[in-house]
């Protein structure tokens, strides 16, 4: 018997080890490409699409077109290849002649890799989709595609289930032939006699499979690890609202005003650079151009329907010109909410960090409607800080715990007034 377990180990071994780093390997990738899409959408998502030309061409085949190195230099620093006349950036220029690719020297080789691994991994996302919805003939596309890498996790979970379950009965199957030719050679048992009987006895055999202790634990094992990790995926997700997109009561396009207008975001959300709120403007901000700009070109010379409902709330009369007493503010929807224990302030992301609000609202001057671009998670605030450097130079703040910290070090006296305990903001909102 000792002679089969070790059968039973030896072959185990490498299938279970192979069986590991298969999904290390696996997991490894999408975590590359989940970085790359991070980058990807903070750096390169204002001119490209991964499947569409937009201001950049179409990034889609991108690694097949071209070679990896000339990718790594162009991403890095397209400008001075372009100046070194190489001959595929001189024609990439001249197909975009009204845009031109920027540098990105804070790249470094592995994050320009992630961002190729993202693009990889969306074409071959939408292989699948476009398979999957070819074959059911519905369209599935859409679907699939949202469903993300964890939707492979599963089918890869459901694939190792299976195979498992096959090599445990090839093994059990292996073992028993192995007893048999063991016992026959000692001559302890006599040959198996053919008895007739009930041959679909499937009660019975499920019963012997239930004996089978390394079987049913084996199944109890998968099942906790399959229903777990479904579990973990619905409870992460809950109260996040990424992506979330309400329909606002003026039909405002951050594309029209922010974009092709380029005005700046401090013209209506200057709270974002002085206090803790960015704060949504008045309609009294939005006067400021609208009591001349009409857009009455679109509408035959009429007032766009759009900009009168701005008027509308401000009980203002275009003819006389005059403000009326029925006022009441825009009902603008709010897509940014964090819980009230959380505190968020805007001006030490803005001022202090000098963080872009594209970094973490997406491509604001592109959205026709806003949507919640990040996810608004802890983890979100938590890896952000984890990876970002402060920005101590010429901060008076930074300046100050600095000396602080050389007081300390002297075995001086540091008192909390020196650490900004006097300071207003830091006990008053
Ligand atoms: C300001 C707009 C802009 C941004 C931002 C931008 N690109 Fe580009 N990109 C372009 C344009 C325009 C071209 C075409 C060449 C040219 O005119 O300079 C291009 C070309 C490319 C090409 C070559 C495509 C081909 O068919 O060979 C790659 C690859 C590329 N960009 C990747 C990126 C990545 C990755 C990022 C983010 C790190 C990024 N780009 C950010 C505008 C941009
Ligand atoms: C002309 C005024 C104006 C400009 C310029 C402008 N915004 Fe806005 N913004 C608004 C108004 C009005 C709303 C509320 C309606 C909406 O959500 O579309 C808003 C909403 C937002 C929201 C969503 C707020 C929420 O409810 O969570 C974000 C984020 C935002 N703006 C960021 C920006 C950024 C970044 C820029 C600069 C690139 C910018 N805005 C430029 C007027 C402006
Ligand atoms: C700095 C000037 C400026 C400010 C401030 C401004 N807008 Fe505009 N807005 C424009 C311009 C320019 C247009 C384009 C007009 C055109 O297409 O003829 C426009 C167009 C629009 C349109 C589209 C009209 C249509 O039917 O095509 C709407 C709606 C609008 N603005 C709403 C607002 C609201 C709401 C605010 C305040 C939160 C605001 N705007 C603040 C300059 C401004
Ligand atoms: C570090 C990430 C980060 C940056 C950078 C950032 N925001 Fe925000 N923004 C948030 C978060 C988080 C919220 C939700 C805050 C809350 O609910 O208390 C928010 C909410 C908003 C809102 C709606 C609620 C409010 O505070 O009035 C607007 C408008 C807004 N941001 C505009 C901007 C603008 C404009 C910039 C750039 C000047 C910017 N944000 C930069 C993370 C950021
Ligand atoms: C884009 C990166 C980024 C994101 C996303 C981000 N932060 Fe920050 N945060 C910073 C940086 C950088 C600083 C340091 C600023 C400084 O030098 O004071 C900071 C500082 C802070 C501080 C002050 C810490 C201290 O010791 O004074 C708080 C509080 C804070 N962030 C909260 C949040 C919350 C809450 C979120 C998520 C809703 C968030 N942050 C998301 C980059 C980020
Ligand atoms: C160490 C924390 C701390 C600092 C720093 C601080 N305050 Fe206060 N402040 C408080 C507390 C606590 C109260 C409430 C006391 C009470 O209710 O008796 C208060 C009350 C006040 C009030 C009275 C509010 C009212 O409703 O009666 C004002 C005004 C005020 N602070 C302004 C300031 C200003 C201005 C600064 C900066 C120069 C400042 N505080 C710094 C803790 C602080």
């Amino acid at each position: 018997m000792r002679n089969i377990s070790l059968v039973f180990e030896r072959i185990a071994k490498p299938i279970s080890v192979a069986l590991v780093l298969l999904f290390s390997v696996s997991s490894l990738q999408a975590q590359d490409a989940k970085e790359g899409e991070t980058i990807f959408k903070a750096n390169c998502s204002s001119c490209h699409k991964v499947f569409g030309k937009f201001l950049g061409p179409e990034l889609a085949g991108v690694n097949e077109r071209r070679d990896e190195a000339w990718l790594l230099k162009w991403i890095h620093n397209a400008p001075s290849v372009i100046a070194s006349g190489d001959p595929i950036a001189l024609e990439l220029d001249a197909q975009f002649p009204s845009a031109a690719m920027t540098a990105f020297p804070q790249l470094g080789e592995g994050q320009i890799k992630s961002i190729l691994a993202y693009i990889k991994a969306e074409e071959e996302k939408k292989a699948t989709a476009d398979a999957a919805g070819g074959a059911t003939g519905v369209g599935g596309g859409a679907a699939a595609a949202s469903g993300d890498a964890s939707g492979f996790m599963i089918v890869g979970l459901v694939a190792v289930i299976i195979l498992a379950f096959v090599v445990i009965l090839v093994l059990n199957k292996v073992i028993r032939t192995l007893e048999r030719v063991i016992a026959s050679n000692k001559n302890l048992i006599p040959e198996p006699v053919l008895v007739e009987g009930p041959k679909k006895d499937y009660i019975g055999k499920l019963k012997k499979l239930a004996k089978n202790k390394k079987l049913v634990f084996f199944t109890v094992l998968m099942l906790a690890i399959f229903l777990g990790s479904a579990g973990w995926k619905t409870l992460w997700n809950v109260g996040v609202h990424e992506g979330y997109q309400p329909v606002q009561p003026i039909k405002f396009s951050h594309q029209l005003h922010a974009g092709v207008n380029q005005i700046e975001c401090q013209y209506c959300h200057g709270g974002a650079f002085k206090s803790k709120n960015a704060s949504i403007p008045s309609a009294n901000v939005c006067m400021n151009c609208h009591k001349a700009i009409t857009a009455s070109d679109k509408y035959d010379g009429e007032l766009s329907p759009e900009i009168a409902k701005i008027y509308r709330a401000l009980d203002y009369n275009p003819e006389t010109m005059e403000y009326g007493p029925n006022q009441r503010p825009i009902e603008w929807v709010r897509i940014h909410n964090l819980p009230d224990f959380a505190y968020f302030n805007h001006s030490q992301h803005v001022v202090v960090a000098g963080v872009e609000c594209q970094t973490c609202h997406g491509p604001i001057e592109t959205m026709e409607e806003i949507y919640q671009y990040s996810p608004l998670t802890m983890k979100w605030c938590i890896n952000c800080h984890q990876e970002t450097e402060v920005n101590h130079e010429g901060n008076a703040y930074y300046d100050q715990l600095i000396a602080a910290h050389e007081k300390l070090k002297k075995g001086e006296k540091v008192t909390a007034a020196m650490l900004g305990g006097l300071e207003c903001g830091k006990c008053h909102y």
